[in-house]
């Protein structure tokens, strides 16, 4: 009890020395009671011992909650390590940290996976529509097929949401059922370049023997209207990096402007000729180097 006094003897003195009146008639609100007090001041002594250390540039103080609330549950800052993922500082990583499962989980099911890939689609609508097109037909957009065009997402939602390692036989399975759904976002862009006069092309790591699968999921899903469709030889061994970018040398010797250049991997827009513009969709599930 001594304790919580002094807790609240503190609290009073940085209230007055922070100008807010604390008088029970000057406040609109019911006050709280000495518990609530006693935690808020115990976070106060916190705040205050950290702003001590560093000058006070702003006044504001982050709201308990107001970002990473989640990552702070799951015990570890899962917030930070996918940041640290969507801008390729981490790199070469097998699974997602099985303490960031439900974070991920919640990322990728609740609205922010859908709000961040809506931003990315919205510039890269922005940047198309002022693409000045040269009038021979030649301009293309390339398209990412796995977490760009079709989502994975009912597979790794029984998987751990990229917790568990990647097994490419129940993988297999799953893509085989060519049950994938639409990513929304990016199909609004592969429609909206399709009325510009821009050509998709589908480049995706999919080996050969999945074209008809792939092909059909797509149309099942409400794609149609694409110049190529693009998958990996049977046998091929390179990185994802030297097989991508050298089908787009290829686009290019064949007369083709490459304009834009969207997928969920760093390894989808890397490598000379990366495009005119890349557009990198989030991706916290997995990594391919
Ligand atoms: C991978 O998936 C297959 C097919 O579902 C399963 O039989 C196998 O046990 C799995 N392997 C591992 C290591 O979990
Ligand atoms: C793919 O479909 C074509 C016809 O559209 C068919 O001739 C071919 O056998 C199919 N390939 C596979 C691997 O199913
Ligand atoms: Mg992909």
């Amino acid at each position: 009890m001594a304790m919580a006094s002094k807790k609240l003897v503190l609290l009073v003195t940085l209230l007055a020395a922070a100008g807010i009146p604390f008088s029970r008639g000057s406040w609109n609100i019911r006050m709280p009671t000495a518990r609530t007090l006693e935690a808020v001041a115990a976070r106060l002594e916190t705040d205050v011992a950290a702003a001590a250390a560093a000058p006070v540039i702003h006044a504001l103080r982050p709201l308990l909650g107001s970002a990473g609330e989640l990552g702070r549950r799951a015990g570890v800052p899962c917030d930070s390590w996918r940041l640290a993922v969507e801008t390729y500082n981490k790199r070469d990583w097998s699974t997602v940290p099985a303490s960031c499962e439900s974070y991920v989980g919640h990322y990728m099911l609740g609205g922010h996976y859908r709000r961040d890939s809506r931003a990315v689609v919205d510039e890269a609508v922005a940047y198309a529509e002022g693409i000045q097109l040269a009038g021979n037909g030649k301009e293309v957009w390339v398209f990412d097929v796995d977490e760009t065009s079709l989502s994975n997402l009912p597979y790794y939602a029984k998987h751990g949401f990229g917790t568990e390692l990647y097994n490419a036989t129940s993988f297999d399975e799953y893509v085989l059922e060519g049950s994938a759904p639409v990513l929304p976002e990016t199909q609004r862009l592969f429609k909206k370049l399709i009325s510009l006069g821009i050509k998709p092309v589908f480049l995706t790591g999919r080996t050969e023997d999945k074209r008809n699968v792939t092909e059909a999921n797509l149309r099942s899903q409400g794609y149609s209207g694409w110049a190529n469709l693009l998958l990996k030889p049977m046998g091929f061994h390179a990185t994802t990096i030297a097989y991508k970018s050298g089908e787009r040398q290829k686009l290019q010797d064949a007369g083709y402007v490459i304009v834009g250049n969207i997928g969920d991997q760093w390894s989808d827009i890397l490598g000379t000729p990366e495009g005119a513009r890349t557009f990198k969709l989030p991706d916290p599930l997995y990594y391919i180097g």
